[in-house]
């Protein structure tokens, strides 16, 4: 069994049923599916290996900012993947889930002093580059150390794309990424220095690109650029092409034509003949977990009928931040119930704090088990204490194997590191 299904009127996660998780763990749960990471991967994997030859296959970077659980970043070390960070804190969940530095690369925006010099410290393969102060940033912390490191190029192609305007990056209005002229004159200078060593150029237009035509133009204008820099002699071995590879939320089916996407990589970025790297994060997670809530209340009001969920925004901040809609099913089935429109709301003291307004759903009741589909990304890895409210639990399943993978926080989590000031005695 692969994902989430129905057995005779419940909903499993591979071979172990949503009760039993609940029962066994508690709700707000967060709740993953590791077979269904596993064809995920495999689906992206094998679209590649129709479309490539074997010796220029694509490395895969799992973007971790999407789902940063250990015990999902060492389930996708040990089918292949290396691994995309943005911080440091990034880079310490990659090596305590067993990365080693080279198979790890940093795309992170603003750097900072310690992550740099704890990537260079790790050995990680590359820092994606943002401007031309960050990059010498780079090379001044590369010389303290006396060990050069590999650096690309983040090109703003000024091409939209992200399924919402907040998770857009490849305009030139985003803070993302420089255009060509700057790059080409970053890589000039950079060619020039002794620790940081300019490899290549990197693109990434946005998460959640629904508009997935939007990836061709962005690949080309790659090519235009790899071209440009080898006329003027600067070598270019690596590209990086990027996630953003979107999943289906509220309805099923696949958004993305992976054969196509395979197939635009074969024609304009083989050619160049580089080594090719990719990003996805959200297309490796997303369907792969849901975000299991209790039922705590149906309210009525005049124009309104509440299902109000044990879960909130603070735990899946999606459907308040980028309007996202997600899924969401009874854990049992509910059949020769009546269908209802509910506004699904979490206990947090806000209006925002909404999944979902006049959704038809099976009459549910009090005390029912209701799972929030496709959370597996953006969702645990977003969440926050708000309202001083304990983080959820997270829970890995495959096939019948199932093992607690985050605890859930108690109350007196929510104060470790806070102190009263002696002088309030
Ligand atoms: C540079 C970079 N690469 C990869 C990703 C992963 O995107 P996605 O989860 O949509 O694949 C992001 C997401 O923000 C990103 O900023």
């Amino acid at each position: 069994m692969n994902g989430f299904t129905e057995k005779n009127g419940i909903l499993y996660v591979d071979n172990v049923p949503l009760p039993e998780i609940a029962r066994k763990f508690g709700t707000p749960s967060y709740v993953y599916s590791a077979s269904s990471i596993r064809s995920q991967y495999n689906a992206l994997k094998s679209s590649f290996e129709r479309a490539l030859p074997s010796n220029w296959q694509p490395l895969v970077f799992y973007a971790c900012k999407a789902n940063s659980n250990i015990g999902v970043l060492k389930l996708l070390k040990t089918l292949g993947c290396g691994l995309e960070i943005v911080s440091e804190g990034e880079l310490y969940r990659g090596l305590e889930a067993g990365f080693k530095g080279d198979q790890i690369i940093s795309t992170s925006f603003g750097k900072n002093y310690n992550e740099i010099s704890a990537g260079i410290d790790a050995g990680i393969r590359q820092f994606n580059i943002e401007s031309w102060e960050e990059l010498e940033q780079v090379n001044r912390i590369a010389a303290e150390k006396d060990k050069r490191t590999a650096v690309l190029f983040r090109l703003n192609p000024n091409i939209a794309g992200g399924g919402h305007e907040k998770i857009s990056t490849g305009r030139h209005d985003h803070k993302f990424g420089n255009n060509e002229e700057k790059i080409v004159e970053m890589y000039r200078r950079a060619a020039g220095m002794k620790y940081a060593q300019p490899r290549g150029v990197s693109v990434h237009i946005g998460s959640q690109v629904t508009t997935v035509e939007s990836f061709r133009p962005a690949y080309e204008s790659i090519a235009s650029l790899v071209k440009r820099l080898r006329k003027e002699k600067l070598d270019v071995d690596r590209l990086d092409i990027g996630g953003g590879f979107p999943i289906a939320y509220e309805k099923t089916g696949a958004l993305l034509d992976l054969n196509s996407f395979a197939k635009w990589v074969a024609e304009i970025i083989l050619p160049l003949k580089t080594e090719i790297q990719i990003e996805p994060g959200r297309f490796m997670v997303g369907n792969a977990g849901v975000l299991l809530t209790e039922t705590l209340y149906i309210k009525e009001t005049d124009s309104r009928r509440f299902l109000v969920v044990d879960a909130a925004m603070n735990d899946l901040i999606r459907p308040a931040l980028y309007e996202a809609n997600h899924g969401i099913i009874p854990v049992t089935s509910n059949k020769g119930r009546n269908t209802v429109a509910y506004d699904v709301v979490g206990p947090i003291c806000e209006s925002g704090d909404i999944f979902a307004r006049q959704r038809p759903l099976p009459e549910i009741r009090k005390g029912e088990l209701v799972a929030i589909q496709s959370a597996g990304a953006y969702g645990f890895s977003m969440a926050s204490n708000y309202n001083s409210r304990p983080l959820p639990a997270e829970i890995l399943v495959d096939g019948d194997k199932v093992a607690l993978i985050r605890k859930r926080q108690n109350v007196s989590d929510l104060i470790r590191g806070e102190s009263l000031p002696e002088w309030l005695d």
